[in-house]
């Protein structure tokens, strides 16, 4: 959510702002903006819409000289999506400029305070209310920007990454951090210097970098080494400079269409990264440090809590299936926003497993800090290195999916799992609920899961033909049971976050107590019927579907022959363990959304009113 791209240093800043908003494009926005400084002026444009809009705006109306300059994506809370509303934000007097991520949720009270003491307000923006609230204290105090800013953010309540600059001292920006990432790269001997929401914008020019920590601001300066210090204490901290493993090949399309596609066919590879250096099939060992440095924790909890968002929820509900089936340990799967908020009743023999992508949604990150303080002992599963959810779990397992930038998540998804199988394998042995010989089927079989997702890749211009077929639907059902249960789910919201066509996911053997009434001829209906889960049953959902006329779209075992004799459209999948199939039954769900999406001319990797990564409740 939001975006910040800047630079400052001896290089043209705006080549590096532009595309590096083009870069956290996936972060999800509807209007763009920059400041470029130049012969002493700070340059303005923002707009309403892409960063192309942006652009276009751009060379109508100023030249691209400076080497000083931020530039800003929002995605709109306070205040609608429009021209003025976007950032770079003036202050009063025009000196003082903020790009902003997040929210300031005592911005009306500080607001009036300002409108009394003669500040004029041209957004509806909370943002231009941190930034004349900066500069009254600037002046009152008398103080340095780096000053003001940090006394600023004491009034504040609420969340933000910011940067800041002063035009009558241009050769610094001060940045801030509460709840949303920021990453400042720094250029050889301090000459130069780039501040962004994730490395991706300078990956090209510096491969150091540091990540300011949750209350930390820093007083990024040319020619000098950058000051962190912690907003509230005032104590200056010495930071991590970083050494970044991220490449230019890995945040661009390498011939795909879409960033999601490539996601998808990049599965396989990163199954296997997810796994490799942890599952040695051979000894049959599974290492992971997060685990084995606490397996007592874990082998004694009383149960397992999973707090996790929209596709990472639904690994959640994978993991549940999985740590109960195999491991005989109880799990409640929360969603990060209720469970906040519901005064939950947690003790220190609970684990809370928080799985996310990003590690910096804003929901499932209160959520731990919540059951941390209720004594829980928290793991984090997530892909992003660093992110904050990693940052404050006691222990954690990287997915190791490589970035992910299309909006809608795939490989994230099937390398949560990956990562929760092998936990669950892990503490099934180490606690006898599992057999030494089932084990070892599972390693086995899990090592051939990569090779099975490549077949199922090698489907896609079939899977596309039952898309053509479907497009023009305006509802879909989706239905499985077990493990396939919460894949249904998936494949649904993946039709809906990139198509904008109404699907629901349904355990199959709930359709009979409402969603059947849905069914008619004009209604396709995916269900999940894999040979080992509950098949008999689900055949019967499917005739009860066909009796309905329904269109019904199935993913069969390979080899099925009964389910062929009834459905619309058979999809096979690999023969394996039933625990493992959501890894291949995600597969053509993903691939059926993606053609439908691209049939219909949607955005695929940017859906509209969607950010990757939620930074706000
Ligand atoms: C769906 C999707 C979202 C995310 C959710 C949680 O395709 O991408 O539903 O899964 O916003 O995000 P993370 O996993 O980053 O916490």
């Amino acid at each position: 959510m939001c975006g910040i791209a800047g630079y400052i240093g001896y290089r043209d800043a705006y080549p590096i702002i532009i595309n590096g908003l083009k870069r956290l494009e996936y972060r999800g926005y509807d209007s763009a903006g920059l400041i470029l400084y130049d012969k002493e002026t700070i340059k303005l444009v923002k707009t309403k819409g892409k960063v192309s809009d942006l652009e276009e705006k751009i060379s109508d109306e100023i030249s691209v000289s400076g080497k000083i300059g931020f530039g800003h994506t929002r995605w709109a809370t306070h205040g609608v999506p429009n021209d003025v509303n976007s950032h770079p934000h003036y202050s009063e007097s025009e000196n003082l400029v903020i790009i902003h991520n997040g929210i300031i949720e005592n911005y009306d009270t500080i607001k009036q305070v300002l409108i009394k003491r003669g500040y004029t307000f041209k957004s509806d923006t909370d943002t231009e209310v941190l930034i004349n609230l900066i500069e009254e204290i600037k002046n009152k105090e008398n103080v340095k920007l780096g000053k003001a800013v940090q006394l600023a953010l004491n009034e504040v309540v609420g969340a933000y990454a910011i940067t800041v600059f002063d035009k009558t001292k241009p050769d610094e920006f001060v940045v801030a951090r509460l709840g949303s990432p920021i990453a400042i790269g720094i250029g050889k001997d301090n000459k130069e210097f780039f501040v962004a929401s994730d490395a991706s914008p300078f990956i090209e020019y510096t491969k150091n970098a540091i990540y300011l920590e949750d209350g930390e601001m820093a007083i990024i300066k040319i020619g000098r080494e950058v000051r962190v210090r912690n907003i509230k204490s005032d104590s200056l901290v010495n930071p991590d400079v970083l050494e970044l493993k991220l490449s230019l090949e890995q945040i661009e399309k390498g011939g795909y269409d879409h960033f999601m596609l490539k996601e998808i066919y990049e599965q396989p590879k990163a199954i296997t990264d997810t796994y490799r250096g942890r599952m040695l099939v051979n000894e049959g060992l599974i290492k992971m440090a997060g685990i084995d440095d606490n397996l007592q924790k874990f082998t004694t909890a009383n149960r397992i809590i999973i707090v996790a968002c929209g596709t990472s929820w639904h690994a959640g509900l994978v993991a549940e299936y999985l740590f109960e089936d195999i491991a005989r340990i109880p799990v409640e799967v929360e969603y990060g926003s209720e469970f906040r908020y519901r005064n939950p009743i947690i003790t220190d023999k609970d684990i809370v497993i928080a799985i996310s992508q990003s590690g910096e949604t804003a929901d499932t990150l209160a959520a731990i800090k919540m059951a941390k303080e209720k004594g829980a002992f928290v793991f984090g599963v997530c892909n992003v290195v660093g992110s904050s959810i990693a940052r404050e779990s006691d222990a954690g397992a990287y997915t190791h999916a490589g970035p992910e930038i299309g909006v809608a998540s795939t490989k994230a998804f099937t390398t949560q799992i990956t990562v929760l199988t092998l936990i669950a394998l892990k503490l099934g042995l180490a606690k006898g609920s599992i057999s030494k010989s089932a084990y070892h089927t599972y390693l086995q079989e899990m090592e051939l899961i990569p090779k099975k997702v490549e077949s199922l890749l090698a489907i896609n211009d079939k899977v596309e033909k039952i898309g053509s077929i479907y497009k023009n639907a305006t509802n879909f059902l989706y239905l499985g049971r077990g493990f396939n249960f919460p894949v249904a789910l998936e494949g649904a919201l993946k039709l809906k976050e990139i198509s904008y066509i109404h699907a629901e996911g349904y355990p199959a053997a709930e359709m009979k107590h409402g969603p059947i009434a849905l069914i008619d001829e004009n209604m396709p209906i995916v269900v999940i019927a894999t040979n080992k889960g509950h098949y008999e049953k689900v055949v019967s959902n499917i005739q009860e579907i066909k009796s309905r006329n329904g269109k019904i779209i199935a993913v069969v075992t390979e080899g099925d022959t009964t389910v062929k004799g009834i459905a619309d459209h058979i999809i096979e999948i690999p023969e394996t363990e039933e625990a493992l199939t959501p890894l291949l039954t995600t597969i053509p769900l993903q691939l059926l959304s993606y053609h439908i999406a691209v049939m219909l001319g949607k955005n695929v990797d940017q859906p509209r009113n969607l950010a990757k990564s939620v930074t706000v409740e």
